[in-house]
């Protein structure tokens, strides 16, 4: 990060470890991700925060940072967003829902992972409004063509063809054990979750980066959706997977 010059990226995207700790094992201890933080939250912050900072610098004017954690910490990454950022440059706490493992008996699942969305700079920053499934027809109008509407005062008011507008709290499923996409790298995230991510806040030729890039998902993501792609990891087996990966899958 600290080669790059300022205002470069996009979107930045920051999957770093989310102080569970525990060390996360893969494909029969093939694969390990070291999340225990023996100096407790203040070293877990304290390893958050500069780079935080330092990816600040590097977004553009339109630029969008997305730090994804879950119930463990993510209630500390809001704070120390707001105080990087500025409490006035949030944009969304989305929460990706997700079915996967166990059952708890003592709770309920804590099935879903929270993405901070901060821009560089309000209202100049990049959003691409995305529409996905069907809107609820039932007890609606329909017209002589068959499209359905609603009686409003003004008139008639039609449904957008494109589906209704995605909000905040996405239901996208989590990497099956038998995904043709799984890596074998711990806390690997599905390809649709990044290409929703992307779609939203860049579009084609932009720079998109993600410096704890893991098996590379963001970046495969990236090249997907032509935009030009960055990224690095401090574990040079997943540098390996996410070469891999990219060579795999040829444009
Ligand atoms: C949750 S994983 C990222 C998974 C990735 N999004 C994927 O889909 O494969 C977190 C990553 O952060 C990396 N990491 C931990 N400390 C780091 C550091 N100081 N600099 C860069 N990467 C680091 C780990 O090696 C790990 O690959």
């Amino acid at each position: 990060m600290a080669g790059l010059p300022d205002a470069c990226c996009q979107l930045i995207y920051a999957d770093p470890p989310f102080f569970t700790g525990r060390t996360h094992v893969r494909d029969n201890g093939r694969h390990s991700l070291d999340d225990n933080w023996p100096g407790g939250l203040d070293s877990y912050l304290a390893f958050l925060r500069p780079r935080l900072v330092e990816m600040r610098r590097l977004l553009a004017e339109t630029g969008v940072l997305c730090l994804h954690l879950d119930w463990h910490a993510s209630h500390y990454g809001r704070v120390l967003l707001d105080e990087i950022f500025g409490y006035d440059h949030f944009l969304n706490e989305i929460i990706w829902s997700y079915r996967t493992g166990g059952v708890s008996r003592r709770w309920f699942g804590r099935k879903h992972d929270t993405l901070l969305v901060y821009a560089r700079c309000v209202d100049r920053h990049k959003f691409n409004l995305l529409r996905e499934g069907t809107f609820r027809t039932d007890g609606m109008n329909y017209d002589e063509q068959g499209r359905p509407y609603k009686n409003t005062k003004t008139g008639r008011l039609y449904f957008n063809a494109a589906g209704p507008a995605v909000t905040d709290v996405w239901e996208i499923p989590f990497l099956s054990t038998v995904s043709l996409e799984r890596t074998g790298y711990p806390a690997q995230k599905p390809e649709a979750l990044l290409a929703r991510i992307i779609q939203a806040f860049s579009d084609p030729g932009d720079l998109v980066a993600d410096f704890f890039c893991g098996s590379g998902t963001t970046l495969a993501a990236a090249r997907k959706l032509e935009r030009r792609w960055i990224g690095c990891d401090a574990s040079a087996k997943a540098v390996e997977i996410a070469r891999q990966r990219l060579a795999n899958h040829k444009p």
